[in-house]
């Protein structure tokens, strides 16, 4: 049920707060919040009516409605996107409530555990609001005074909490892959400058530039090929690495893939370790990567997109290895630290290596702003207009504190870890590999073709939203655990009932 505002132009009770009446939009407060107290009538109103409609969408605790693609084709479309006159707030409001929200992927559901998607803590869609309302702008310092001030200072304490000295830096970024494209960007350049004297920025890739390597593990993260295409370096630059047993690149394989191309004339540049793999969580063995690239002069990126967020958690930050130890790290906070999309980082060990996104603009970023100390992060990023994502971070941070953060962490770990239990223990059922972290790869005993439909059952028929993957060549079924609200017993449940669906498509 939509509880009316009185914003919309239908309503007659407030007929001067109407947003999308043509006759009033020239008026604040029918456009933007402002000083004015009719603004802000109209800014409580918008809001206050948005939450009703979220809240009232909420009935159940599916993380899906079931509808098909089809369906949900027919649901949304409206015969045009843009009307020739303004339908105004209320109405707009009532189609979105009878269309999308019902229709909305539950990323707070104890049913969902597709991906590294994680639901939204409460302060952190306050912080969206905000970010949202004041519409800052992080390119430049005239754009985003207090802002740049806050993410200058998150970057400088999270450098701190990964292990970076005082010549840390970094920026906010859209998530892993603009991170990970960062990190082989600064590999790339570095390792032009220092290694063959040929500045990359201004004269574009040396000769035989086909030469140069990249060595990551056989399931690391797809941004890997996808940044070589953008770097102009091409797929054939990124050497795959054999993983062992427990899905962590395998260190051995590594000196000799490096030995290899360097006997062959190639240029091995920089290694990229995942810390927490997509699909496994496994983590590459920081400790041993290290050394192997001091010894052969290569930068080392790590890309922490999801075992980042191990930091918090007393008992499981060791896992991590040795991370200050990388050349630059990824990190995001859309997945372990529960905070909205998008939100990113990309921390650099010699914060002078982000000079390679420096660029002076007569309109934006002047030279004399820098000496003056007004920081602008243009500079230091591959974006230009940029969101105020790192108030998420100082919001959440403080609102949680380290304990508070630490028990969402360590709950979702040891649901893993309960969760493989369960599965070993369960002869219908086997299990890729120990979790290191809060996915669990398992599948049923059976076909795969069983483990697919059983998949799609729990997605159309039982609002339950669940991963599939494919390990040793077989189709798996995955666990993501990011939602510290899952129980042992719901954990249960979702096994008993993948087993009696199992024998129902089998028996079909
Ligand atoms: C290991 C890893 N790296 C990078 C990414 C890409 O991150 P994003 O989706 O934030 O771009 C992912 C996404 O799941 C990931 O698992």
């Amino acid at each position: 049920m939509i509880h009316s505002t009185g914003i919309s132009p239908t309503n007659h009770q407030s007929p001067s707060v109407q947003l999308g009446d043509s006759h009033t939009q020239t008026t604040d407060e029918a456009l933007f919040l402002t000083s004015s107290e009719a603004s802000k009538v109209a800014y409580r109103l918008a809001i206050d009516q948005v939450v009703e409609t979220i809240l009232a969408s909420l009935q159940d605790n599916k993380a899906y409605s079931g509808m098909t693609p089809d369906a949900l084709k027919k649901q949304i479309h409206v015969d045009s996107m843009l009307p020739a006159h303004g339908l105004g707030y209320d109405a707009v409001m009532q189609r979105v409530s009878e269309s999308i929200l019902p229709n909305f992927l539950r990323t707070t559901s104890t049913d969902y555990m597709a991906h590294l998607h994680s639901p939204a803590l409460i302060e952190s869609i306050a912080a969206e609001l905000i970010l949202s309302t004041f519409n800052q702008s992080m390119d430049s310092w005239d754009q985003a005074p207090v802002a740049t001030e806050v993410e200058l200072d998150v970057v400088r304490q999270l450098c701190a909490m990964y292990g970076f000295g005082p010549a840390g830096d970094g920026v906010f970024t859209s998530g892993g892959s603009q991170s990970n494209l960062c990190g082989l960007t600064l590999a790339r350049d570095w390792f032009c400058t220092t290694r063959l004297a040929h500045d990359v920025k201004k004269k574009g890739l040396p000769d035989g530039y086909t030469r140069l390597r990249i060595y990551t593990s056989a399931i690391s993260h797809f941004s890997m090929e996808k940044s070589a295409h953008l770097l102009g370096l091409g797929y054939d630059s990124v050497v795959k690495v054999p993983v062992d047993a427990a899905c962590r690149m395998d260190a051995v394989a590594l000196r000799t893939l490096i030995q290899q191309d360097v006997d062959s004339g190639l240029l091995p540049m920089c290694v990229v370790a995942t810390i927490g793999t997509t699909d496994f969580g496994s983590i590459d063995p920081l400790a041993e990567l290290a050394p192997l690239c001091k010894e052969f002069g290569l930068w080392l990126h790590a890309d922490a997109a999801y075992g980042s967020g191990l930091i918090l958690s007393e008992r499981f930050a060791n896992r991590l290895g040795p991370i200050g130890a990388c050349d630059s790290i990824t990190v995001d906070f859309h997945k372990m630290f529960l905070l909205p999309i998008s939100c990113g980082a990309f921390l650099v060990k010699d914060g002078s290596a982000l000079d390679a996104f420096m660029l002076h603009a007569d309109y934006l970023n002047r030279e004399e702003d820098e000496e003056d100390g007004y920081t602008n992060l243009v500079g230091k990023s591959i974006q230009t207009t940029r969101r105020f994502d790192a108030l998420k971070v100082w919001m959440a941070f403080q609102v949680r504190g380290k304990d508070g953060y630490a028990r969402i962490i360590d709950t979702c770990v040891g649901n893993a870890a309960y969760l493989y239990q369960r599965l070993c223990a369960n002869s219908a059922f086997e299990v890729a590999i120990e979790p290191e972290i809060s996915s669990v790869v398992f599948r049923l005993r059976t076909e795969c073709e069983v483990n697919k439909r059983v998949r799609r059952n729990l997605l159309h028929h039982h609002g339950v939203v669940i991963g599939q993957t494919v390990y040793a060549g077989k189709t798996f079924l995955k666990f993501t655990l990011l939602n510290p609200l899952v129980t042992h017993a719901k954990l249960d449940a979702l096994l008993a009932l993948i087993e009696d669906l199992g024998r129902q498509v089998l028996n079909s």
